[in-house]
């Protein structure tokens, strides 16, 4: 009786569909974005998933509120950035449709813009009210596995007043203040310095790799 409360109560409760996070990519990505994404080195997607799709995320991550491991036990990073993190693995139902659904628009990328992208990686990410994540690149000194970053964003009713926007100085020197909005990914060169402002509140969002290297198993 005990056990299988025990076990009820761990188990993951997110029913997702992979169906729900089906994108029609070739459709949503115009000549247009590719043509920015090349010269600009950054695009802004809106409204991009399924409602179906975008709760379970919201609800995976913690977001929504009813399941024990959300984001608030994550993972803590250093002073430099403040948020909390979880690697998406296999366990994370939602988040590995999303990532099937990534590894479609990498697909686009390469026939498109000869990316060259192998696999895909992304982490939830919360960051607490009071935090941000200072300038940086995706790619450490010296390395380059990291193609294109792509941030997905959970909180609903997000507004500017409550900071926390993704600031990116482009590839013709130009900065730009993105909202963190639910249902917008925003699509980027992983070589371009950007930063997260300090946040009013909890910011939710899925923090998105597209990689040139082979795929290495997953080690916590
Ligand atoms: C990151 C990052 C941006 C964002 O996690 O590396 O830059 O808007 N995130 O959350
Ligand atoms: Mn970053």
């Amino acid at each position: 009786m005990l056990k299988s409360a025990k076990i009820k109560d761990s188990a993951l409760e997110i029913t997702a569909n992979q169906a729900d996070f089906w994108v029609d990519w070739d459709e949503v990505i115009s000549e247009q974005h590719l043509d920015k994404l090349a010269n600009n080195g950054w695009i802004v997607l809106d409204d991009v998933f399924s409602n179906q799709a975008l709760t379970a995320l919201q609800e995976e991550s913690g977001f929504i509120r009813y399941r024990a491991a959300s984001l608030t036990s994550g993972i803590r990073q250093s002073q430099i950035r403040g948020d909390n993190i979880r690697w998406i693995t296999k366990d994370c139902v939602a988040g590995s449709y999303y990532l099937q659904s990534i590894d479609e628009l990498a697909a686009l990328f390469n026939r498109d813009l000869f990316a060259g992208i192998r696999h895909s990686e992304a982490h939830f990410a919360c960051y607490p009210a009071g935090f941000g994540y200072q300038w940086h690149s995706d790619n450490p000194l010296g390395r380059d596995e990291r193609v294109i970053s792509a941030v997905f964003y959970l909180n609903d009713d997000w507004t500017a007043a409550d900071g926390g926007a993704l600031e990116v100085v482009d590839l013709q020197n130009r900065l730009h203040c993105l909202t963190p909005l639910a249902n917008r990914l925003v699509i980027f060169d992983s070589n371009l310095q950007h930063q997260v402002a300090i946040a009013h509140k909890k910011r939710y969002s899925i923090a998105t790799w597209m990689r040139r290297d082979t795929l290495v198993p997953f080690v916590e």
